[in-house]
């Protein structure tokens, strides 16, 4: 493997990192990686986390640091008392009222300035609305579909202030995916939005909420608007102005003293099956991992102004677009639009209006910009840049120096930090904000303090440096998932039983020889298009479901923006012609029965699928075929089997490729 070191500082004695460029400190204080893991391990003792956690706002301080309720079932500073929003809004009040939450800016232009005071009175309104009008109770589930607009942080933070479970639908989903959650979630009420701009459309919300409420228990929707059309009024829906209208402005609501395993949200996520696994969080554990990778990772202090690109939809957008900012009461930016839309220099010409200092984004999106002319980066000024971060999948490292030069002006760490839905809160990345390391351009760094992480081969053994292996967390962590909604077994089976005790990822990683953690990308039938978790089998299941298809398998392929794309191979029944219109009819399934995002670059018709003797299908190995590697690349890409078989099925799929390659 090939390292680009980029940084290089007098500080640094015991390690030769053979470059040249310097980063400019901002009151870093750097160590080497050596020091950085002596320092770590003392983090590692118990009572660490227990300390951290008191200095959260509590209404009943923990003592206890964690419990096991039973194997593998952990509660997080069980005798703390809390409300997510009371730390987000109320806990604020006194020192920064009025001072900015978000700047939000839509995508055809429209702004939207709100303070913590702005969203403390919506709050209180909202939730009294949702207890009054709803009947909305501690515990209750609530679906949450909802584009990124200044409202949607305030939706969470009310149904939080009741101690109601949300579970937010990222709103580019199909109302397939909306209903199965739904369904999953067990919600009666559903908020909405009329709708939202993406490339200068209007994209409507009201048909796919229509379809998805049938035959599910939802008994009201409440919908906000953003577009101010397309959306009529129907049995059961409210708009939210009526709703608010009926409250007093001043309006109280008290939060809801809950303790701290008591859930704070379930997010569906993708897993190994065509069944999405809903993960489950809690508010203590969760809300003190995000207090600390916000100081650790992000370096956040007051005069900041914070900008994750993320979509609420996802786990990203939860904990650094809402909860992690807001806690620590900083200025946000948000912003409805794609990167390149209206223009292709509308990012920075954001981070240049509103003077952003912390971003965060995906390598996608910044592979995406840097093919644009160098003139659309370079017109705007980003001297308030001092720290940037990307998540979602590895960073390539021309993405990467790109980012460093062009973005953050040599002068701005780089971090890719690691972390999943399920772990809530950043677990590997660089901490700026508490020692910085010499940075790696693409490298996922060292675990944030108080979790140590390991890279394992098949067997439970260590890998040696530079060996491709697991990666596991060795300890549970604050932020950690509770379980899967409704699956407990699931969750045992899932995360805690491949490596006995340790928290199982579902990635590949390598440990360099400096200890450095790079993290390659999944072990498992998971793909990451755009950055986005996108299980294989939702794809197949939706295929499948077309009555023609006898059988169908969906393989990750690298693309040059979206780092992977998905193909699917599909076995037609006998009397069914393969076609580009049934191709592009599959297309449309897929879009509907699970969203724009998990749309196949191409279909191919083949007449069987490789499989193991076991009757599981090749999917490493038709990725591998499909994007031209020899079989000596493949021959241990599958588990479970033999050499002969493999190659045999090599041969086979390859020629039934060639035979049939899609026009
Ligand atoms: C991948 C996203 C490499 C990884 C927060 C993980 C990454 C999955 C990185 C979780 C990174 C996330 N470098 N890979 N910096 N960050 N991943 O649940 O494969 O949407 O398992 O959470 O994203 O995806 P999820």
């Amino acid at each position: 493997m090939k390292y680009y070191n980029l940084v290089m500082t007098e500080e640094i004695s015991e390690v030769k990192l053979p470059f040249e460029e310097k980063i400019k400190t901002k009151g870093w204080t750097y160590v080497s990686p050596k020091k950085y893991l002596e320092l770590h391990k003392e983090t590692l003792k118990d009572g660490f986390w227990l300390s951290l956690a008191q200095k959260l706002d509590w209404f009943k301080k923990p003592t206890i640091e964690k419990t096991e309720e039973k194997r593998f079932f952990w509660k997080w500073f069980p005798d703390g008392v809390l409300n997510m929003s009371y730390l987000c809004l109320d806990s604020n009040l006194k020192t920064r009222k009025n001072k900015v939450a978000f700047f939000w800016l839509g995508e055809d232009g429209k702004e939207k300035v709100m303070t913590y005071g702005d969203y403390y009175r919506l709050v209180n309104r909202l939730a009294y609305a949702l207890y009054h009008k709803f009947g909305i109770r501690k515990g209750d589930a609530v679906s949450v579909y909802m584009p990124l607009i200044p409202e949607t942080p305030a939706v969470l933070l009310a149904l939080a202030r009741i101690g109601a479970v949300f579970s937010v639908v990222f709103s580019g989903f199909s109302s397939q995916a909306l209903h199965d959650r739904i369904i999953d979630s067990k919600s009666k009420l559903l908020i909405t939005a009329d709708g939202y701009y993406r490339r200068g459309k209007k994209i409507l919300l009201q048909e796919n909420v229509r379809n998805a409420i049938h035959n599910t228990d939802i008994q009201n929707i409440l919908v906000f608007r953003r577009l101010g059309e397309g959306w009529e009024k129907g049995e059961k829906e409210s708009f939210s102005d009526e709703i608010l209208d009926d409250t007093s402005p001043s309006i109280y609501f008290e939060p809801e003293k809950v303790e701290s395993s008591h859930p704070l949200f379930i997010l569906y996520t993708s897993g190994t099956t065509g069944k999405p696994k809903g993960i489950l969080h809690d508010t203590g554990g969760y809300a003190v991992l995000l207090y600390a990778t916000m100081k650790w990772v992000f370096d956040a202090s007051e005069d900041d102004v914070f900008w994750c690109t993320a979509d609420v939809g996802w786990i990203t957008g939860h904990s650094y677009v809402v909860f992690g900012p807001m806690m620590l009461g900083l200025t946000s930016v948000m912003y409805e639009g794609v990167p390149d839309y209206p223009h292709p220099g509308i990012w920075w010409e954001i981070i240049e209006r509103y003077g952003v200092s912390i971003f965060y984004t995906s390598p996608t999106a910044i592979r995406m910009l840097m093919k644009y002319p160098d003139e659309y980066v370079k017109r705007y000024d980003l001297s308030s840049l001092r720290l940037l971060h990307s998540v979602g999948e590895p960073i390539n490292p021309e993405a990467w120096t790109w980012f460093f030069e062009y973005v953050g002006g040599k002068r701005c760490p780089v971090g890719s930090t690691w972390w999943m839905t399920e772990t809530g809160g950043v677990i590997i990345s660089h901490t700026p904000g508490w020692k910085l390391v010499p940075l790696k351009s693409g490298t996922n760094a060292f675990p944030i303090p108080g979790c140590s992480v390991s890279v394992l081969r098949a067997d439970g053994t260590p890998a040696d440096a530079g060996e491709r292996g697991f990666l596991v967390i060795d300890n549970p962590f604050p932020g950690m998932l509770l379980t899967i909604y409704g699956d407990d077994k699931r969750y045992v089976d899932t995360y805690w039983s491949r490596f006995e005790g340790k928290f199982y990822a579902g990635d590949y990683a390598i440990k360099d020889e400096d200890g450095y953690i790079w993290v390659l990308g999944r072990a498992d039938e998971v793909i990451k298009i755009a950055g986005h978790r996108i299980g294989t089998y939702e794809i197949e299941s939706s295929l499948v479901g077309y009555e023609g298809v006898v059988e169908a398998a969906v393989a990750g392929v690298p693309d040059e923006v979206k780092g992977e794309v998905p193909v699917a191979f599909v076995v037609l029944k006998e009397g069914v012609s393969p076609s580009q219109e049934l191709k592009q009819k599959l297309i449309n399934i897929v879009r509907n029965s699970v969203g724009a995002v998990a749309v196949p670059k191409d279909i191919f018709f083949v007449s069987k699928l490789p499989k193991t003797r076991s009757g599981k299908i090749m999917r490493r190995l038709m990725k591998a075929v499909f994007v031209g590697k020899e079989l000596g690349d493949v021959s241990t890409l599958e588990d479970e089997a033999t050499i002969d078989e493999v190659s045999k099925a090599f041969y086979e799929f390859k020629e039934e490729l060639k035979s049939r390659s899609s026009e």
